[in-house]
């Protein structure tokens, strides 16, 4: 007999950090936020909201800073149009990545769950597989490792001989690998209460990298290295937000597939069927993006396979 999944656990929930102060972006951040400025044709969240969504997560909490939270309630609601269910959350201050958990805290309740930065695009092929994997994993943490010119910038991660992760560390100049931790990242269901054993850094933050050297402690970190065929992009500084615009471009005219379309992963995985995605489409008016997501809703145009 077919045997369903008994243990009753729940489904990962996702958060998608937003907030911060974008000064990098110093002065186009004055006054809008770096997560709502645009990555070519869609606004900078759809591309982290499509991570989360290909991997299978249906609940979403999108936390931001006090002004600049109802902008995002207003470009994406309730997400019942896409067939997933958004929370929204104020960070009062940038007080570090893994306050999240603790702003989460209850909506979490004992969920495993995936934070996604807000400012963080990752394209692969092979992309919604490994993140699925990710999500169904039951215990223990998992990251995705990039290489990196500039690793000092990020979480860095050294590996033993047989790929087995040794450390990690927060920002270290000198950098002892060019392997940089994305801001992507899973935990099982005791990431709650392992974030509120956290004390703030010497910067006065709650370091994401604290929490997930608590794993690596308990030899429950995985470590997915994402190779040649991957793209990892960081959009916030000018140049890297024009790097990510220039790529999403490039990929969407070159192929015609779309990259970063929260409408077409909706469709892709289930979420939303054809009619659905009509009406979606038919919003954007007279859009090349909207006529890609008219196509796809037809049948008529290459998708990847979710
Ligand atoms: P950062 O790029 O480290 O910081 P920032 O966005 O404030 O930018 P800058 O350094 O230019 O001032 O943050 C990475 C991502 O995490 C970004 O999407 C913002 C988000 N973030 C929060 O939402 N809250 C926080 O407390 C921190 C530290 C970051």
């Amino acid at each position: 007999m077919a045997q369903h999944d008994t243990t009753h656990r729940p489904a990962t929930r996702g958060i998608l950090l937003a907030g911060g102060s974008g000064t990098r972006l110093h002065p186009m951040t004055l006054a809008v936020s770096k997560q709502l400025l645009p990555v070519y044709d869609k606004p900078m969240i759809y591309y982290p909201l499509c991570t989360l969504m290909m991997a299978g997560i249906r609940d979403i909490m999108i936390i931001s800073t006090p002004q600049d939270l109802p902008q995002f309630q207003r470009l994406l609601g309730d997400g019942a149009q896409l067939g997933v269910r958004f929370a929204y959350r104020v960070q009062p201050r940038p007080d570090g990545i893994a306050q999240a958990f603790l702003i989460a805290g209850d909506w979490l309740a004992d969920a495993p769950c995936a934070l996604v930065l807000g400012d963080n695009l990752i394209f692969a092929d092979h992309l919604p597989a490994m993140l699925r994997k990710a999500a169904e994993r039951t215990h223990g943490a998992t990251v995705f490792a990039y290489q990196v010119r500039d690793p000092e910038r990020y979480g860095v991660v050294t590996f033993a001989r047989d790929g087995a992760a040794l450390d990690i560390l927060e920002k270290p100049v000198p950098a002892p690998s060019n392997w940089a931790v994305t801001g992507l990242y899973f935990y099982d269901g005791r990431v709650r209460e392992l974030a509120a054993g956290l004390r703030p850094s010497a910067r006065g933050e709650l370091e994401i990298t604290d929490l997930n050297r608590i794993y690596l402690a308990e030899n429950a970190l995985h470590v997915e290295r994402l190779g040649r065929g991957c793209a990892w992009l960081d959009a916030g500084m000018p140049d890297s937000l024009m790097l990510a615009g220039s790529f999403v471009q490039t990929v969407q005219a070159r192929q015609g597939m779309l990259v970063g379309s929260p409408e077409e992963a909706a469709f892709l995985m289930g979420y939303i069927d054809a009619a659905q995605l009509r009406a979606l489409a038919g919003r954007m008016g007279r859009t090349e993006l909207g006529r890609t997501l008219m196509a796809i809703a037809d049948g008529a145009t290459p998708t990847p396979a979710p």
